[in-house]
């Protein structure tokens, strides 16, 4: 009977491993973003607001609809100077 068996096992292998691997990437994903969807196409300005919620709440996808400034936040500004010629 020519019907390959044998060849389900390294396709078994095969689908366990990128599972694996995905559910892994899925996870530390999740965990650098506190659980929130990552974010694309991030630019000049999205990176400037994610410093103000580091500075605000200690982690870039961190939210609070209650921020406390911490001492010192008034004078450490998130607006880069350009650079003199
Ligand atoms: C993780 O997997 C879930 C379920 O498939 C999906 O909804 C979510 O977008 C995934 N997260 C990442 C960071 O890929």
């Amino acid at each position: 009977m020519p019907v390959p068996w044998e060849a389900l096992i390294p396709f078994g292998l095969l689908t366990v491993m990128f599972g694996a691997a995905g559910t892994l990437l899925n996870a530390s994903t999740k965990g650098q973003n506190q659980g929130k969807p990552p974010r694309y196409h991030i630019d000049r300005w999205d990176e400037m607001m994610m410093k103000r919620d580091e500075q605000l709440t200690g982690h870039p996808r961190g939210q609070t609809s209650d921020p406390v400034a911490p001492p010192g936040f008034e004078t450490r500004s998130t607006w880069y100077g350009e650079r003199a010629p």
